[in-house]
């Protein structure tokens, strides 16, 4: 921890005093120097929820006071099917949210659900606009679909199960752990297998009793090909990280075989993060795995690196 100068909202701009902030595994990327365009020194930190403490030149001064939460996602630019080249993420190259004060446009301010505390407001941005954009404008999820979402401990992960639910679909998941397996079906999913099992896909097409119509995928490495394997014939597998890597062998012959439509996502448009809030704003909470204070960012890092938490681990801000 170290003090900096205090930010000051340019024009267009706004310093929001946050109450707390969440991890992404980009912040672990960012920490290790595995990102592109790493700069040095850098506040990590992409979620972000507190109240506006001051707006620059052009932003309506009601804003002032205002409970927020922060949408990362900046510059995507006016092409929905993918963002622009003056696209940025909060947290790298701009400094981030593991701070108590920090500067963004305006137009990434919207009011906090008032349901949500701020730290459960925290959890939402970057975790939940990325699983929003891979089930609605990616995937265009249906009603009583059947989806898998592996990995489900991750923060985008158990976003996708909540989301996928409300959407009226049947999710089923993977996990290394029996224990977060447990969790997700306490979440509302409607079964799962352990993925430390190579015959996982085989295992989980017994408990579905046929084929996923949907795979959301943010391990990459060998489970992606097994995810081309399991999809049925037709379906959709959308990728939107790759934490175990490159994927060796890839496939090739699975997608063109079996008609897959293999889609690729990322975070998501001003549009989608509207969209996705409203979901908050209905009645939804975020699954959060714990909470600590910013002083411990270290040892939440560690939690996260080492595949404990079961949602979003969330830093509180005093
Ligand atoms: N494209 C984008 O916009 C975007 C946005 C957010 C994140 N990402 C990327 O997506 C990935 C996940 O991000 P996150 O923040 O949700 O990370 P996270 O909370 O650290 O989750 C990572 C998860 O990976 C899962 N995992 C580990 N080994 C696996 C395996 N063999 N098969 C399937 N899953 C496995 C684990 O799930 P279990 O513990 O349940 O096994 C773990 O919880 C990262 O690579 C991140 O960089 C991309």
């Amino acid at each position: 921890m170290e003090d900096v100068p205090d930010p000051a909202p340019g024009a267009g701009e706004a310093v929001v005093r946050l109450r707390a902030a969440a991890l992404n595994h980009r912040d672990i990327w960012i920490r290790k120097g595995q990102y592109a365009g790493i700069k040095m020194p850098i506040i990590l930190g992409s979620d972000g929820a507190g109240d506006v403490a001051a707006v620059g030149a052009g932003v309506d001064p009601t804003w002032v006071g205002t409970p927020v939460v922060i949408n990362p996602s900046f510059n995507f630019g006016d092409d929905e099917r993918a963002q622009g080249p003056e696209f940025q993420i909060l947290g790298l190259p701009r400094d981030g949210t593991y701070a108590e004060l920090v500067r963004v446009p305006a137009t990434a301010l919207h009011k906090k659900p008032a349901h949500l505390s701020f730290e459960e407001a925290a959890a939402l941005p970057l975790a939940s606009l990325t699983a929003y954009r891979a089930l609605v404008p990616r995937a265009q999820l249906q009603a009583d679909e059947t989806i898998v979402v592996t990995g489900i401990g991750g923060g985008v992960a158990t976003c996708a199960l909540l989301f996928a639910i409300r959407l009226g679909a049947r999710v089923y998941v993977t996990s290394g752990s029996d224990a977060k397996l447990e969790s997700a079906r306490a979440h509302g999913a409607s079964g799962g297998v352990n993925h430390r099992d190579p015959e996982w896909p085989k295992a989980l097409q017994a408990l579905i009793g046929g084929r996923p119509a949907v795979i959301i995928d943010g391990a990459g490495g060998e489970t992606f090909n097994k995810a081309l394997d399991l999809v049925t014939p037709g379906g959709r597998v959308v990728s939107y990280g790759a934490t175990l890597g490159a994927v060796p062998n890839l496939e090739v012959r699975r997608i063109f075989w079996k008609q897959l439509n293999v889609l690729g996502s990322t975070m998501g448009s001003p549009r989608d993060f509207a969209a996705m809030l409203q979901l908050y704003a209905d009645g939804l909470r975020p699954v959060v795995d714990g909470v600590l204070p910013l002083d411990q960012a270290a040892a939440a890092h560690r939690r996260m690196e080492e595949g404990d938490q079961f949602g979003k681990i969330v830093l509180r801000i005093s």
